[in-house]
């Protein structure tokens, strides 16, 4: 099995380019999107330039233990340690989720976003601030001499974290304060990791909001036949599943995950009358009906994220099948992109085990037999049996992403409607 990389084939993308008229102007919208793109395990990469400043200010400085802590949602959370086994911070008492709560020392370092150096915690100097002064002399330290902390400040100048180091070491390796340089370099070292967190948290942000539109899109499209924005949600996670069960990379597995809510989004550009016609289509509304792929490529195509590059291959060959028999091409084997073929099993797996208000839904075994008796004609095979090898993770999913039981109530046509997926 490949990577991602299979591009969509001039012939699909001709088929793209001349999509009939009547698809929504939503080219703004996505070149608003911008470079769209799979955040590789940002958490790892922010830990890892986090960890190297912690280090550095603790070799700096010949501190025994340091560690680094991020303010989220009003809670610091330690995110590094250097000096092997370090106590949560200078009172050594465990982490805790309450604000603030877990050591004064840190909140009072973050909330007045100044330096605290105290050469002997258990011999405070006059001049000690308070609040700091009062939690100190409330329980015995043994383990910590001298203690050195900086808040970690954002753009704005508010603390966003704190660096706290412990226990300077002369060369006879004994405690002793934090020579007066020690300041300067923990300034500066907190500085470089006021930049990386917030770096980080905005990209995230802007990542959330990016992906919070590209849902809403894809809601908007669905929203107009199922009344359900879970089916989505489930399809996008059982591509997921498959994609990892094919033991393609986390990037790609990722990939598969955000690009596959888009796969309807060309709904967005057929009209009511067919899209919730009760019964049979005729033969040119369903040549309509199938325009919704070439249509929801057209709406994606053009960009230069490549999660909307991917989306778009999705939304173009979620229909195809293996055999040949599919639309809007009539692709073959793997000439259908990866996407399209992972898309097709999960979106018709999701189909076959949901309610929708003119069928009742089929259990989650009968839907993986509909899978693997169509693999080879409809679906990919390998595809199927990743389906299969994920069914545990895709019975979580059906239980975490169930449909609104308001969503399946019978609407007024109460009628029979065309299943496209
Ligand atoms: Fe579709
Ligand atoms: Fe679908």
């Amino acid at each position: 099995m490949t990577d991602l990389s299979i591009l969509a084939s001039p012939r699909e993308a001709s088929i793209a380019a001349s999509a009939p008229p009547g698809a929504p102007d939503l080219r703004q919208l996505i070149a608003g999107l911008g470079s769209l793109d799979v955040v590789e395990t940002p958490a790892d990469e922010l830990s890892a330039q986090l960890d190297e400043i912690l280090r550095g200010a603790a070799a700096a400085t010949s501190a025994r233990l340091g560690s680094l802590y991020v303010i989220e949602q009003d809670v610091l959370r330690r995110v590094s340690t250097t000096g092997g086994n370090a106590p949560a911070c200078a009172c050594d008492r465990p982490e805790s989720d309450e604000p603030w709560a877990h050591c004064e020392v840190l909140a009072h370092v973050a909330g007045t976003c100044s330096v605290l150096n105290l050469d002997d915690v258990g011999n405070l100097l006059p001049g000690t601030p308070d609040r700091v002064a009062r939690f100190l002399r409330g329980f015995q330290c043994p383990r910590v001499v001298s203690l050195l902390a900086a808040p970690i400040v954002g753009p704005q100048g508010e603390a966003v974290g704190v660096l706290e180091l412990l226990d300077s070491r002369g060369v006879d390796e004994q405690p002793r304060p934090f020579p007066p340089f020690s300041e300067v370099v923990v300034r500066a070292l907190a500085g470089q990791a006021g930049t990386v967190i917030s770096h980080a948290q905005l990209a995230a942000k802007l990542q959330e909001a990016q992906f919070e539109t590209v849902f809403r899109l894809s809601m908007a499209a669905e929203y107009r036949d199922t009344d359900t924005a879970a089916h989505i949600q489930r399809m996008s996670r059982y591509t997921e599943v498959i994609a990892q069960n094919l033991g393609l990379s986390a990037r790609d597995v990722q990939l598969a995950r955000l690009a596959s809510p888009m796969h309807d989004v060309g709904k967005l550009g057929i009209p009511d009358a067919i899209l919730l016609k009760p019964g049979k289509l005729t033969e040119e509304e369903w040549h309509i009906m199938k325009s919704h792929t070439t249509m929801g490529a057209r709406i994606l195509s053009g960009s230069d994220s490549p999660v909307l590059q991917a989306s778009e291959q999705v939304a173009l060959t979620h229909h195809e099948k293996v055999d040949g028999t599919g639309y809007p091409v009539g692709l073959r084997g793997e000439e259908i992109p990866l996407l399209g073929r992972m898309a097709a099993v999960a979106d018709a797996f999701d189909a076959v085990t949901s309610r929708r208000c003119y069928k009742e839904a089929r259990s989650l075994e009968e839907g993986l037999a509909v899978i693997r008796g169509d693999a080879g004609s409809h679906f990919d095979p390998e595809c199927a049996e990743a389906l299969e090898r994920g069914f545990e993770q895709v019975k979580r999913i059906y239980e975490l992403f169930a449909d609104p039981e308001e969503a399946l109530a019978p609407r007024s046509f109460n009628g029979l409607l065309p299943l496209v997926g």
